[in-house]
């Protein structure tokens, strides 16, 4: 092994250590194309613009969703709640048959979104970037569902945490 890949392993380590030590929202990103739907779990995900209202998702290249997606030109950001988290689980079976068989799902826009969801993005792709093993897909917002009583499924070192025991805002 030469200095710079052995350089590049220990730094590729060191990255996942530290992003494993993010805490971050999970999201179903889902799509349908010819009537097959697709999704992934993601946590690389933010909002972008306001004007217009946009948002965009990390999708790796060699995931079942990314071709998909780009050739439906939409998809759905699907924040999932912490009664979601079966919903989680599930996408994460690799043998599951139907990652849309655990939780309701409805077609909006022709893409699945998920109705216990905490938030629901129906975006148009309005732009794709590749970068190294991935694409951002940015997406301009077509429909937006809200549910004021979830809170996010949160994800940390490896595993699902409850933020909702975090102080509110003044307690601090
Ligand atoms: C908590 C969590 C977060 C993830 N975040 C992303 C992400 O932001 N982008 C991504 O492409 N894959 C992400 N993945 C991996 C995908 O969910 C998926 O497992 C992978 O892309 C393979 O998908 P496939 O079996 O549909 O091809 C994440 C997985 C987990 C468990």
């Amino acid at each position: 092994m030469t200095d710079s890949v052995q350089e590049n392993s220990q730094l590729l380590a060191a990255f996942r250590n530290a992003m494993r030590h993010v805490a971050a929202t999970v999201y179903a990103v889902t799509t349908s194309n010819y009537g097959q739907r697709y999704g992934i779990l993601a946590t690389a995900v933010n909002s972008l613009s306001f004007d217009p209202p946009s948002l965009l998702a990390c999708i790796n290249r060699d995931a079942s969703v990314h071709d998909p997606l780009v050739a439906q030109g939409k998809f759905c950001v699907n924040v999932l709640a912490q009664a979601n988290r079966d919903v989680a689980e599930h996408f994460m079976i690799p043998t599951a048959p139907d990652r849309f068989s655990v939780g309701s799902w409805v077609d909006v826009e022709g893409v699945p979104v998920l109705e216990s969801a905490q938030s629901s993005f129906v975006c148009k792709l309005a732009a794709i970037h590749e970068f190294g093993t991935h694409s951002i897909a940015i997406g301009e917002l077509l429909e937006a569902r809200h549910r004021m009583d979830a809170a996010p499924l949160t994800y940390f070192d490896r595993g699902y945490i409850d933020i909702t025991g975090a102080p509110e805002h003044g307690e601090r």
